[in-house]
């Protein structure tokens, strides 16, 4: 779905193809790029699952922030929010989040949810300031190699 959205220079809008050498770089920088997680597998993926969408980040038509989220019929997902570290501090972050929450709220989302990995204390504090809480939730999880199509 595109979707756009632009003040001041900066503008949201959908992931497109052209946009891929920029958001490589710019999760590297990130340090987002693990190796379990590939880049190009889960943008794929994001854009073909109807309840999933990547958003861009342009400042001046330069690619220097995403989030990625979706919903999975019960609650609402983040991932790879990332801002150009040259950028960072100028509220970016929090349009590229709030960006992310209106288009789960527009489908009926009543809450998002995200993980940060331990030690990433610069992500807690930044959602803390832009209104998530902890929850006392034990994260659980595992690879299904063996049941993948
Ligand atoms: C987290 C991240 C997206 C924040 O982007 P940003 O554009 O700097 O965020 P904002 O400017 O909207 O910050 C809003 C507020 O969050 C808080 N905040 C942001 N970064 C912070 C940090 N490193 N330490 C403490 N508080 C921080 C501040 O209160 C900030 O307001 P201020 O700049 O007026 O002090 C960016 O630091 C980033 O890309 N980090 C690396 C990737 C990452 O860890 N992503 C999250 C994965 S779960």
């Amino acid at each position: 779905m595109a979707d756009d959205e632009a003040t001041a220079g900066f503008a949201i809008r959908s992931y497109e193809d052209a946009d891929f050498d920029a958001l490589g770089t710019l999760w590297n920088a990130c340090r987002l790029v693990v190796p379990h997680n590939d880049p190009a597998t889960d943008i794929a993926f994001c854009r073909a699952a109807a309840d999933a969408e990547l958003f861009v980040g342009l400042e001046d038509g330069r690619l220097v922030a995403t989030v990625m989220t979706g919903h999975d019929g019960h609650r609402g997902w983040l991932y790879y929010l990332a801002v150009d570290p040259a950028m960072r501090h100028r509220g970016l972050g929090g349009r590229m989040v709030d960006h992310a929450e209106t288009w789960l709220g527009a489908r009926g989302v009543a809450k998002v949810n995200l993980m940060i990995r331990d030690g990433n204390t610069e992500a807690a504090a930044f959602y803390e300031a832009v209104g998530y809480a902890r929850e006392p939730r034990v994260v659980m999880s595992r690879f299904l190699a063996d049941k993948q199509g």
